[in-house]
């Protein structure tokens, strides 16, 4: 059923998306709580990306906390599929500059969420963490990354790992490699890759599209560069342009050549599904695959997975977060959503079913998956780096740019080219 915030969304979306953000607006509307004929007062509009398989069972937990404690309210699901907000980042941008925001949508914490901030599109929600007690409750590093001169925006609902590699066991064991071990270094990696293609596999690598690839490029970024220089690229303390940047894109390039040729077709669940048919050997791609394997049923005999190779010992994050719309629907209702969202409770029924750990520093490991009970002993004691694709390290823009890059390099394949591309990105 179309409810009518959706019709919204359609009428202001279709110029700016296509067609496959018509079938992604599409998929928008299920799940809410209303019984159609248009928003009313107690809809709290829900903007995510979050629509189906894994992302959507986390929102699910999310939604079912909300219904009891905010019993006032009703959910109204505005998502828009597409990995990584490939779709909904920009629906959202035209709804926010119609005038038209939902009551809260999710946002990167870092860079990402500073964009809405200079836009003046979000408000402070300072005072709501003295109001739900939260100013305890996250760790520093990451109430610092969501705040701007003094005030802070957004309430995180969870931290996601980008640098992990996802394994098929039974593809792996027909070129005889250890799938419990990460090799030890990118090039430790391509001979593996090597031996698989030897084996019969042709595509053992399986990748998708857009910032799926970006992802796979921070990775050898930052297995080749290490950590401070790989942080450095985005405070220009590190030079884009240097020789051991080109290097690594030169490794980044022999990767792509161990992958699926319809990358720049597919989504990052197609790649992951790739893995489990016993295509492919490995994906490269964000701990959201968790929660994907749990909604898929992946028996855990089925797969291993490990840091990407050579970045073992380092946390690349991600924070998903949720805003206060400056002139949002329902004001009240979206506070209500926002103190499920950073509470305990929330956060448990959230992450247990999202992949990702808790933001909050007080969850108890034993009520967690065993993916995530690795995760959360990793944040505490990994170097913690930011992720470019996922908003902490870029803008909105830098990522429009990058990605932009990346699907050409995807078909022309030219590093010089790349690497400028890259480094004015950077620059802007
Ligand atoms: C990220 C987001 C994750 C996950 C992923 C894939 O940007 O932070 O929660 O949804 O995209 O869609």
């Amino acid at each position: 059923m179309m409810r009518g915030g959706m019709a919204r969304y359609r009428s202001t979306a279709i110029a700016a998306i296509g067609v496959a953000g018509l079938l992604a607006v599409g998929a928008c509307g299920n799940g809410g709580d209303g019984g159609g004929g248009g928003a009313k007062d107690k809809d709290v509009q829900v903007f995510t990306w979050w629509a189906d398989g894994g992302e959507k069972a986390g929102l699910d937990g999310l939604v079912a906390q909300f219904r009891k404690d905010c019993p006032d309210y009703t959910f109204d699901n505005a998502a828009v599929a597409g990995g990584a907000g490939s779709n909904a980042k920009q629906v959202l941008a035209n709804n926010l500059q119609a005038g038209d925001p939902p009551s809260t949508f999710q946002a990167h914490a870092g860079k990402e969420l500073k964009d809405y901030i200079d836009a003046g599109q979000v408000d402070d929600v300072t005072q709501l963490y003295k109001d739900f007690g939260l100013d305890t409750a996250f760790p520093k590093n990451l109430i610092d990354n969501l705040t701007v001169d003094g005030k802070i925006y957004s309430i995180p609902a969870n931290i996601h790992r980008a640098n992990v590699v996802w394994t098929s066991t039974a593809v792996l064991k027909k070129a005889s490699i250890d799938a419990s071990k990460a090799p030890a270094s990118v090039d430790a990696w391509i001979a593996d890759l090597d031996k698989l293609k030897a084996a019969g596999v042709k595509a053992p690598l399986a990748s998708g599209k857009g910032f799926a690839q970006e992802q796979l490029m921070e990775a050898v970024l930052l297995a080749e560069l290490g950590p401070d220089k790989f942080t450095g690229l985005f405070d220009g303390s590190t030079d884009a342009m240097g020789a051991d940047v080109a290097a690594a894109l030169g490794k980044y390039k022999r990767l792509l050549g161990y992958t699926n040729s319809d990358r720049d077709a597919i989504e990052w669940s197609d790649a992951l599904g790739y893995v489990n048919k016993g295509q492919a050997g490995y994906t490269l791609m964000g701990d959201w695959v968790a929660a994907q394997q749990l909604a898929d049923k992946v028996p855990d005999a089925a797969y291993t997975y490990w840091p990407a190779p050579g970045t073992q010992g380092v946390f690349q994050y991600l924070a998903d977060s949720f805003t206060l719309p400056t002139n949002g629907k329902n004001p009240d209702g979206a506070k209500c959503w926002l103190k499920t969202v950073g509470s305990a409770d929330g956060q448990k029924a959230f992450n247990t079913k999202k992949g990702s750990i808790p933001a909050r520093s007080d969850a108890n490991p034993a009520d967690y998956p065993k993916y995530q009970q690795s995760a959360m002993a990793d944040w505490k004691q990994d170097k913690v780096v930011p992720s470019c694709a996922h908003g902490s390290a870029c803008t909105l823009g830098q990522n429009e740019s990058i990605q932009s890059a990346i699907s050409q390099f995807s078909a022309k394949q030219d590093v010089a080219t790349f690497q400028k591309a890259l480094a004015a990105a950077l620059k802007s």
